[in-house]
């Protein structure tokens, strides 16, 4: 692969915001209607509702042994899914002390003095390391925020040496998180092959099993800014990759989902992951469950942290509907691609590519 530089120098959000500067370089004022402050309907009463909120869904009712709780859990995920594309759990089994750490340890590190960061900085062929930019498009509108991206699965990508080694207990905390998060993922793959009426492994050796699965981790960091209504931290997308398993900040909300013609403004769960159904996931239900779009809104006052674990299929399989999915009212709505290809896709196509192939098929149902 070519090692393809940045179009243009680096400018580290984290470093612009505390310089002090009370108004944002034009190289992230978003266009008007992208902008937070102009709701893309005119419906604005049902997107401020206090009753609209991600669904959230107890894990412990699906694993406590009371087959009723059980059923009415699995129902709430399944419509979670095919109407949201997103919904929350809680008593997830990974440990809130972990995820205690796990934070204060990625704050630690983007409170580094920016040598120690640039140490670790990515370019566009693989993103690993630290950055703050996507897309390598000359004068292009930036979002307003740093993150580290890191491959912890499979194995053969996990390279620790290109993880920060300070904290010097940052490398052991994000191997311990990780394994809990994707163990995680494999609990939700599970209940998700089942309420699609498939084997309860279906979605696991679609992605590869255990050992071909992927797994990267991108923690976003979003900085103070001074003009939160011009800009946004992440603009809205849809993850390309199998699911995502969310843990967003717990004092600062800034999360955005679409639904319909509105932003929905997620109102978090203190330590509740937050699990969104990706493309690939779309592609192998036929489009019953939604991969849906969401952005960042960015904050005056306070920064925020996330943690985003992307857990994908091997990027060598062919990714398509499942066959039980595959009806002659329903026929298949994409074509067999492997998550490789996709993604080759979308970076050259840009979100062209990528509407063409998501958007354009979910339109037939
Ligand atoms: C992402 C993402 C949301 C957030 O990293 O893909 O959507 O709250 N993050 O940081
Ligand atoms: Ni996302």
């Amino acid at each position: 692969m070519l090692c393809q530089d940045w179009p243009e120098p680096i400018t580290r959000v984290q470093t612009l915001s505390e310089s002090g500067i009370t108004s944002i370089p034009e190289c992230y004022i978003k266009p008007e209607s992208q902008r937070p402050t102009n709701p893309i309907s005119s419906n604005k009463a049902s997107s401020n509702d206090e009753d609209i909120n991600i669904p959230i869904i107890d894990m412990q009712n699906l694993y406590g042994g009371d087959e009723r709780l059980r059923e009415a859990a699995l129902r709430r995920m399944s419509e979670a899914c095919r109407e949201w594309g997103f919904f929350q759990v809680v008593n997830h089994g990974v440990s809130h002390e972990l995820i205690k750490s796990v934070r204060e340890a990625w704050l630690e590190f983007f409170n580094q003095p920016i040598e120690v960061k640039e140490v670790y900085a990515n370019l566009p062929n693989t993103y690993e390391g630290y950055g703050s930019r996507l897309g390598v498009k000359k004068g292009a509108i930036l979002d307003w925020s740093d993150y580290f991206f890191l491959h912890y699965m499979p194995s053969s990508l996990k390279d620790q040496s290109k993880w920060p080694s300070f904290p010097t207990s940052l490398r052991n905390t994000i191997d311990d998180y990780s394994k809990e998060v994707v163990k995680l993922g494999g609990k939700i793959l599970e209940l998700m092959s089942l309420n699609l009426g498939l084997s309860q492994d279906y979605l696991l050796n679609a992605f590869g099993g255990e050992s071909g699965l992927g797994a990267c981790l991108r923690v976003n960091f979003y900085p103070k800014c001074p003009q939160p209504d011009l800009t946004l931290g992440l603009s809205s997308h849809s993850d390309p990759g199998g699911m995502t398993l969310l843990l967003p900040d717990d004092s600062v909300s800034g999360l955005q989902v679409r639904k319909g013609e509105d932003w929905i403004t997620v109102k978090h769960v203190p330590n509740a992951f937050l699990i969104n159904i990706a493309d690939q996931i779309q592609i192998m239900s036929n489009a019953i469950y939604k991969s849906v779009d969401h952005r960042v809104i960015v904050n005056p006052n306070k920064e925020r942290l996330s943690l985003a674990m992307f857990y994908n299929p091997n990027g060598n399989l062919l990714i398509q509907p499942a066959k039980e999915l595959v009806t002659k009212e329903r026929p298949a709505l994409y074509s067999p691609m492997t998550f490789n290809e996709y993604r080759l896709y979308i970076r050259t196509m840009g979100l062209k590519g990528k509407a063409q192939l998501v958007e354009s098929s979910t339109s037939q149902i």
